[in-house]
């Protein structure tokens, strides 16, 4: 499973770049806003940092200025996937895109058959948000695992990312349904790495290295 982190935030891209534990980066506009800093300036330090696809989301509405705004994007570093809003217009741009050879990231999708025509259009990834799906009493999961069940019962290549993760939970689940990626905030990362037992044998080893006479 290929491992995204969720964030614009350098430092946060930084830390968990350097435990080999970053795959890509998405962004989206709420992300940027955080930073105080345009998109293009966050995107541009992401690519000097991680050899991988960094997803940067388009704001135009309508196909022809999705594609415009997308091709900007795109022209920054081959590694930008263009992320698009899974609408109408939406897709009519990333069939534009796919001809061209330029990577999307479908957004926004909440159902089955948003993430069918997603993958009929043409889309690189297709994120599906569980978190928020949950957040309104639905199941998030269940949308990852019939998005993985219809993907591959058709052969479809667009790859399944887990989006709006919100625990440790999502990421086992959404692996163990054979999710393709999974992008995961800052926070979530390293409550994934972190295991009592580990801190606490790690403690008890160093006690005990004390007692060990100096060699
Ligand atoms: O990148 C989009 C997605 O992960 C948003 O997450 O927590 O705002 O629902 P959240």
């Amino acid at each position: 499973m290929k491992i995204f982190i969720d964030t614009a935030d350098i430092d946060e891209i930084r830390d968990a770049a350097a435990m080999g534990l970053v795959d890509g980066v998405t962004t989206n506009p709420s992300l940027i806003a955080k930073t105080g800093r345009t998109l293009e300036e966050c995107i541009r330090d992401i690519c000097e940092i991680v050899d991988g696809p960094i997803s940067a989301e388009v704001l135009a509405t309508d196909a022809e200025g999705i594609v415009t705004e997308g091709r900007k994007l795109a022209a920054i570093h081959e590694n930008i996937v263009v992320k698009v809003p899974l609408i109408a217009e939406g897709l009519k741009a990333v069939q534009v895109f796919a001809a061209e050879g330029i990577k999307t990231n479908v957004t926004l999708c909440f159902s089955p058959t948003q993430a069918l025509f997603a993958a009929k259009a043409g889309a690189t990834y297709v994120s599906p948000f569980i978190g928020r799906i949950d957040d309104i009493s639905g199941e998030g999961m269940e949308l990852i695992e019939q998005i993985v069940t219809i993907y591959s019962n058709y052969g479809f290549q667009t790859e399944v990312l887990a989006a709006s993760i919100r625990h440790p939970v999502h990421v086992v689940q959404a692996a163990l349904l054979g999710a393709h990626a999974a992008t995961i905030p800052h926070k979530i990362i390293h409550q994934l790495l972190k295991h009592p037992l580990t801190d606490a044998g790690l403690a008890r080893f160093l006690e005990d290295a004390k007692k060990t006479p100096a060699g």
